[in-house]
């Protein structure tokens, strides 16, 4: 069941299953115009995106994507309120159960979608008569309530339409229709007759609307602020002969202006089948002139044209006049709206100032240690424990360099000697990290986060990648061993006393124990040992989800740290080369076996 007033007190705060930036946009704009002072649109479930660019008002703005639902994260989920479901039609049943199942505080939703299944729309015709939620469609445009909500592409999807539909002042007049493009242009003819919504609700025009008319004529005779109906019907179906019998019941009482197209299906010999599923007439009753007539004796005031039903429609007095706002400035600011080139989370000029994560630069660096600075701008946030700071404070330390025996040191000695410039030798040297030298702490982060989550053993783990004959990232190392370790991984580990929990360092020693059992040298590295200790970390002490933790690892967040430090080492290399000038380096023959 809905109820207007419940909603006009509820927070709106809608997830979109799918995208359509016309209508979230659109959206938008109604929440920027009718003066809210953030958007009601918090998400989309899609993919391949991270983000959508929108704006609000003239600020451009991120909206979150999310893969599924059950990737929101929970305080989020917790908020949302509505869904505006623009899947397709055979995806519409499972996306919206599982939206209800996976949202707690949901309060209603609408389908775009036409060509809804008819056993799908039924199946979720029985799921809401089960719970006190509303769901509008299949093939809806939506709902609107002036200041409150624009749930879907009701109104129309530009912003003048809006406007000249005076959506944003609360009036007494609901519109009804299963027609989406019926209910725009009867909210137009409302506001341009002087008159403002209550609200307005499109069935949509499947053969089985979720939300019915009669629940929705009810909706309005409950809604104390809706004073009067204005309704678009058609021929087909037997949506009419129910308002009558609650007419006649005197359920509803409020006045009401209907207009029933499709008269001129009269016209043809057998009974012709219109746009809408349902706009059919299959006997008489259904056919436009019946219900007309039937409404009419019922006491609705009936255009007999569609031009005598507008005239009814400005023929209502006016009794308060409502002022509207003057939107040409606003709209004049909007109008030039362009997207930037690049979005950025991270710095930016404020007023000729650099900011960097909103603070000023020289406040910025000056508040925080160098490792403080790194552990921030990584994230992407201001860093909130002295552990993660310290922790990454030792690994920049300790990766700086590991001889000039390791393949990225040696890339960039040859390149230096070959006479090239220090970008270049760096270049080299930063070239070579990758999944055996430095570059696995990323794809260890992973695999420990998911040894964890899938709660595997870590002897079946360390199986799973024998199976695959894929080597561990984070397990093995060319110099050390279990009887000499690198004493690195020993100072990593001191960092961990202060945690409470340590599920990724506990998992990846237990991995350790296995695959040592197998080699000696199959230690857990120190790639190894950042990506689990850092994990820990960062869950326990800067409270970051599993799924923030992936992403982390998504985006080379563990990689950064070995490559930032490591470019000391590789800067060093190529300075100390240039010292030495030893001229370009060549190998001997008996340094090369030739093999037949
Ligand atoms: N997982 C499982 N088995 C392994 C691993 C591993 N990570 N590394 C080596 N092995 C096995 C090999 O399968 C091979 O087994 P086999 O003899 O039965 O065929 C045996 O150990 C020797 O393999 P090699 O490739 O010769 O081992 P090597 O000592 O050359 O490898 C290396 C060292 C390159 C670090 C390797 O262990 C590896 O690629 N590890 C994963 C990537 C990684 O963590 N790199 C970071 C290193 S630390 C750093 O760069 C700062
Ligand atoms: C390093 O830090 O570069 C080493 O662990 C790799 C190596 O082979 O020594």
């Amino acid at each position: 069941m809905i109820t207007i007033q419940a909603l006009r007190n509820t927070p709106t705060a809608t997830i979109f299953i799918g995208s359509h930036p016309a209508i979230i946009q659109s959206i938008l704009d109604f929440d920027f115009l009718g003066g809210k002072i953030s958007p009601t649109v918090k998400g989309i479930i899609g993919s391949r995106k991270k983000f959508e660019r929108y704006f609000f008002g003239k600020k451009e703005i991120l909206l979150p994507v999310f893969p599924t639902v059950g990737h929101i994260p929970h305080a989020l989920a917790s908020e949302i309120t509505y869904f505006f479901n623009t899947t397709s039609g055979r995806r519409v049943l499972q996306s919206s159960l599982t939206s209800i199942a996976a949202l707690p505080h949901l309060v209603g939703g609408a389908i775009f979608a036409e060509d809804v299944p008819e056993q799908h729309a039924l199946a979720l015709i029985d799921e809401m008569a089960k719970k006190d939620l509303f769901l509008i469609g299949p093939a809806s445009v939506g709902l609107l309530i002036p200041k409150t909500i624009k749930l879907g592409a009701i109104g129309g999807v530009d912003n003048r339409q809006l406007i000249d539909s005076k959506v944003f002042t609360a009036g007494d007049v609901a519109v009804f229709s299963s027609s989406g493009g019926m209910t725009n242009e009867l909210m137009r003819i409302v506001a341009q007759s002087g008159h403002h919504l209550s609200f307005a609700l499109s069935f949509g025009g499947d053969r089985f609307p979720i939300l019915s008319p009669r629940e929705a004529f009810l909706a309005a005779e409950n809604d104390a602020q809706t004073k009067r109906i204005v309704y678009f019907g058609e021929l087909g179906g037997v949506d009419e002969y129910e308002l009558i019998q609650l007419l006649e019941e005197k359920k509803i009482t409020k006045p009401i202006i209907c207009y029933i197209g499709g008269v001129v299906a009269e016209l043809f010999e057998t009974p012709p089948q219109f746009g809408h599923a349902k706009a059919m007439a299959k006997s008489d009753l259904e056919t436009a002139r019946a219900k007309r007539q039937a409404l009419s004796r019922a006491g609705v005031q009936v255009g007999e044209s569609f031009s005598d039903f507008v005239q009814a429609i400005k023929n209502v007095p006016v009794l308060n006049k409502i002022e509207d706002r003057d939107y040409t400035i606003l709209m004049n600011d909007m109008r030039d709206r362009k997207h930037a080139l690049i979005t950025t989370s991270l710095s930016y000029d404020q007023e000729g100032e650099v900011k960097i994560l909103g603070q000023d630069l020289l406040e910025f660096t000056s508040s925080r240690s160098f490792a403080g600075i790194v552990s921030s701008m990584f994230l992407g946030k201001p860093t909130i424990s002295q552990e993660l700071e310290e922790f990454v404070d030792t690994v920049l330390r300790l990766l700086v360099d590991h001889g000039p025996y390791v393949s990225g040191a040696v890339n960039t000695i040859v390149t230096a000697r070959a006479g090239r410039d220090l970008v270049s030798a760096l270049s080299a040297g930063l070239l070579t990290i990758g999944p055996r030298f430095g570059g696995a702490i990323n794809q260890a982060a992973s695999n420990w986060i998911k040894g964890v989550e899938s709660g595997a053993t870590a002897h079946d783990f360390v199986e799973e990648f024998a199976q695959r004959k894929e080597y561990i990232s984070g397990i093995g190392h060319r110099k050390y061993r279990s009887d000499f370790p690198d004493p690195r991984v020993k100072t990593l580990f001191k960092s961990l006393n202060t945690l409470s929990q340590k599920r990724f360092s506990t998992f990846a020693q237990s991995v350790e124990a296995i695959t040592v059992a197998k080699k000696g040298n199959l230690i857990l590295n120190v790639d190894g040992v950042i990506a689990a200790a850092l994990l820990d970390i960062l869950s326990e002490k800067e409270g970051i989800s599993d799924e923030g933790l992936k992403k982390l690892a998504e985006t080379e967040f563990f990689n950064g740290l070995f490559v930032l430090s490591r470019s000391v080492g590789l800067i060093s290399h190529f300075i100390d080369q240039k010292r030495l000038d030893e001229g370009l380096l060549r190998l001997d023959e008996d340094m090369v076996s030739h093999i037949e």
